[in-house]
């Protein structure tokens, strides 16, 4: 079996909504592990096109040093919540710009690449084309100011951005122009006999098969337009073969990243790559998607493959989208929670994999995490009820039988735990999560029954009943294995723990039918898990709510279909006084100001505001300013932002500028009287 994840966007951080999906995926990959299976789980980061190509100029970086850094974070998030891929790759590699290629020539072979001259909005001064997402202006409808080239988010209208008024560039802020260009396309229009087959043919949940009827309309009816795959330079991305200056749509080169991610570990393990992706191969495909990137995975990209000569997916399965307390993830209520905030604040990342196998159940509605229910839960249901299991028996094994087990006895409840293995794998396979871990729960609550009953604490009184305490602490040891083995694929390193306890291999699925033997030793039980407080719950939201910069989750979203996406800005209108504080502005005094040999828009600063050493700034000023004007101004920085490497060096800080769509930057001077290090406040 070769298992993907959705590529997660290179430009962002990932986020307890984009875990949904990852979790998820690695919790089937680990039970049909256990089961014996062959399974490669890969993903990658998707790096190409315009966000990140402008986030990185934003950040004075070049692009790949930007997807190189965040390939570092993202990796490091997703092996803190124990998300295990085969391997993580990158789209910006050699194999898919082999594969993109390949698969290119293929299509155009096959007569289903054309070339149109379409036109589209053009930004002036930045010298580019603009997707939609980065044209901005008044809804034609509801008349709001600053929506969007492709919808309004305070109506809800869709519209073209011709329809835009007074429409503006949101790179430059310039009046964009109308140009023509020549692109290319994909003719999916001829595609939809074959889609219609692929759909019918058992790949997708219900749901999603009914909205691709909608996309296809009836039978005989062709709903479907050609799907442009090229963009002009400047993109960041591939090329396309015999078209200088035309480069690959990201959408284009981002699935063929899963087979880039698997060539990439076919070439480290071994594996023979064409047996995975020829046309009639018999291993098989599965894709987890969410349901805002379905359209991309359920037309493009099985009729890409069909095309160009390759296998089909054997599965698509999508998901819905995370809320938290009900709501659509926000930054103003601190909801907007990143990866790297729960780990600082909550640590364990098996509370979340705990919470979130509870709710998912396989289909492609939308899952809440809601706070005060997640800390209930998982000190409920996990330490409360599950740990509580060895943590009143084992304790007996070490003290009194020098940590050898008895045999399990003709126990009924043991026997009914056992039984219960095939509902819980089902559901496992069926991504019926919750139904799995309902399953569970009733058992593990058999267990803590069975113990409460038995009472060891007051059979341990009475010297003569050692013998029945040993069966007692041992056949609730015997329960608590079956039930570890069974989250094993939720709580992996919890389950490798108690792995270590029984001092016992692996467990795989098998392991159900054997139990420990007579005398088999155990090693000393430690506490393994805590109660969550809700202190931290509460410390966790509180930095979401300064940390995350709106336009990093609002570009992260650019290149998706925008009617289902939860990171819409959501800005509180006001900030308090304490909010205000924590920025430090200060008077500085230019003392020096020079050209960037290389930057397009920065100068490099050295500013004075009294301390021993002058800071280093790096300032998006060169279009407004001659350096030499500069020297000896005064102006005001900002002086506690944490120091940032850039391509050219750190900046230490930053200058404020005033700006808009008609003119800027435009620095500040203080009035008279001012002198440097004065605080602004
Ligand atoms: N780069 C594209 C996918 C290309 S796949 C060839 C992309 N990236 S993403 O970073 O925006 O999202 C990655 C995955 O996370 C997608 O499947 C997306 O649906 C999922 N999620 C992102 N935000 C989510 C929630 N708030 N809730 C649930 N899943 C979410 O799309
Ligand atoms: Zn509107």
């Amino acid at each position: 079996m070769l298992v993907t994840s959705a590529l997660p966007y290179a430009n962002g951080s990932i986020h307890l909504g984009h875990l949904v999906e990852y979790i998820q995926t690695d919790i089937w990959v680990r039970f049909h592990k256990m089961q014996g299976h062959t399974v490669h789980y890969v993903c990658a980061d998707d790096t190409h096109g315009t966000p990140i190509m402008l986030r990185a100029e934003k950040e004075g970086i070049t692009p790949e040093e930007l997807i190189e850094r965040v390939h570092a974070e993202h990796s490091a998030d997703f092996s803190e919540f124990l998300v295990e891929f085969d391997n993580y790759h990158s789209t910006n590699a050699p194999e898919n710009k082999e594969l993109s290629q390949t698969i290119y020539r293929a299509l155009r072979a096959n007569n289903k690449i054309d070339t149109k001259t379409i036109e589209q909005f053009f930004d002036p001064v930045k010298n580019m084309f603009l997707p939609d997402r980065f044209i901005k202006g008044e809804c034609p409808k509801c008349h709001a100011k600053d929506q969007y080239g492709d919808n309004c988010e305070v109506c809800g209208a869709t519209y073209n951005p011709i329809e835009l008024i007074n429409p503006f560039s949101a790179v430059s802020g310039a009046v964009p122009v109308r140009k023509e260009t020549e692109h290319y396309f994909f003719k999916l229009s001829e595609c939809s006999d074959f889609l219609r087959d692929w759909t019918r043919s058992g790949t997708l949940q219900n749901e999603a098969a009914n909205k691709m009827n909608e996309w296809l309309g009836e039978l005989g009816e062709n709903k479907l337009s050609d799907w442009d795959i090229s963009r002009d330079a400047p993109y960041f991305g591939f090329e396309i073969p015999d078209a200088p200056g035309k480069y690959f749509y990201v959408w284009l080169d981002a699935p063929i990243g899963y087979m880039a991610s698997f060539k990439n570990l076919c070439t480290k393990k071994g594996l023979d790559f064409d047996e995975y992706w020829k046309q009639d191969s018999t291993t098989e495909l599965y894709h987890f998607i969410g349901k805002d990137i379905l359209y991309f995975h359920a037309l493009f990209w099985p009729a890409t493959l069909e095309y160009s000569g390759h296998r089909k997916p054997t599965s698509v399965f999508a998901h819905g989208f995370l809320t938290v307390n009900g709501e659509k993830m926000s930054k103003s209520r601190g909801t907007f929670i990143t990866a790297r905030s729960y780990l600082d604040h909550i640590k364990n990342p098996e509370y979340l994999r705990y919470y979130y196998a509870a709710k998912l159940n396989g289909s492609m509605e939308d899952i809440d995490l809601n706070l005060e229910d997640f800390v209930a839960r998982v000190n409920s249901d996990l330490v409360g009820k599950y740990i509580n299991i060895a943590s009143r028996t084992a304790g007996f094994i070490a003290k009194r039988f020098n940590n050898k087990l008895h045999s399990p006895t003709a126990n009924n409840v043991i026997t009914e735990i056992r039984e219960a293995a095939s509902v819980i794998a089902d559901s496992y396979a069926n991504r019926d999560y919750a139904r799995a871990l309902r399953e569970i729960m009733k058992q593990t609550d058999a267990a803590n029954g069975f113990v409460a009953e038995a009472a060891p604490w007051i059979i341990a009184k009475d010297a003569a009943r050692d013998s029945e305490l040993h069966a007692v602490c041992s056949d609730a040891l015997e329960m608590f294995r079956l039930l570890t083995l069974y989250l094993k694929p939720v709580l992996p390193k919890l389950a490798t723990e108690i792995e270590a306890f029984f001092d016992v291999a692996a467990f795989t699925w098998d392991a159900v039918n054997i139990p420990l033997t007579e005398h088999h030793s155990i090693q000393a039980y430690n506490h393994l898990i805590t109660r969550i407080d809700v202190k931290q719950i509460e410390a966790m939201t509180e930095v979401n709510k300064e940390n995350l910069q709106p336009q990093q989750a609002e570009l992260s979203k650019v290149q998706t279909k925008p009617a289902t996406t939860a990171v819409a800005a959501d800005e509180a209108a006001y900030i308090s006084i304490d909010d205000f504080t924590k920025v430090d502005l200060r008077i500085a005094k230019i003392v020096n100001a020079e050209h960037v040999e290389g930057a397009e828009k920065l100068l490099k600063l050295t500013l004075d505001i009294g301390e021993e050493k002058p800071r280093q700034v790096f300032a998006g000023i060169k279009s407004a300013y001659d350096p030499e004007l500069l020297k000896g101004r005064l102006t005001v920085m900002v002086a506690n932002l944490a120091p940032r490497k850039m391509k050219f060096g750190m900046s230490e800080g930053m200058v404020l500028a005033a700006s808009d769509e008609k003119g800027g930057p435009y620095i500040l001077s203080p009035d008279n009287g001012a002198t440097l290090g004065m605080k602004v406040k």
